[in-house]
């Protein structure tokens, strides 16, 4: 039984957070997904997110390749949480290559490649200049 972990904002859910999310689940036998909590969004990228970290929750929860989901409310506690989920592998996009191989000592840490042209910025700003 290998178990999966990844973790991102999933704000305004699209086609590329459907890939990642499939591809990662069949990686292994099951998927955990760390949302991050809207405080920790505006930490990182000083807005709010536009869905609340409870629809986010309640959206990802809801697709069929995810096992279980959290909130991830710190960047600097990935390590406890792929502990405490027990996670074999972790994925993360390729806009992270390289950054998280420092938890190559407690699991396998995998980068799968983004779907081209598509982000939830560039959504937000598509809908805003209409
Ligand atoms: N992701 C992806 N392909 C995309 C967009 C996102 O594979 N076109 C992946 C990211 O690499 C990450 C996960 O989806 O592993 C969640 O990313 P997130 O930052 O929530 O989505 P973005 O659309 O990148 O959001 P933003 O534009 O706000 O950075």
């Amino acid at each position: 039984m290998k178990k999966v972990i990844t973790f991102g904002t999933f704000d305004v859910l699209h086609i590329g957070h459907i890939n990642i999310l499939e591809r990662a689940r069949a990686l292994g036998d099951s998927l955990v997904v760390g949302i991050s909590s809207d405080q920790l969004n505006f930490k990182k990228k000083n807005r709010l997110p536009i869905y609340n970290e409870a629809d986010r929750k309640k959206l990802i929860s809801s697709l069929r390749f995810v096992d279980s989901v959290f909130l991830e409310e710190s960047l600097e506690l990935k390590r406890e949480y792929i502990s405490k989920y027990k996670a074999d592998i972790l994925v993360m996009g390729n806009d992270w290559e390289g950054k998280f191989d420092e938890f190559n000592d407690i699991c396998q840490v995998v980068y799968l490649p983004r779907t081209p042209s598509i982000s939830t910025t560039e959504i937000i700003e598509i809908v805003k200049s209409k």
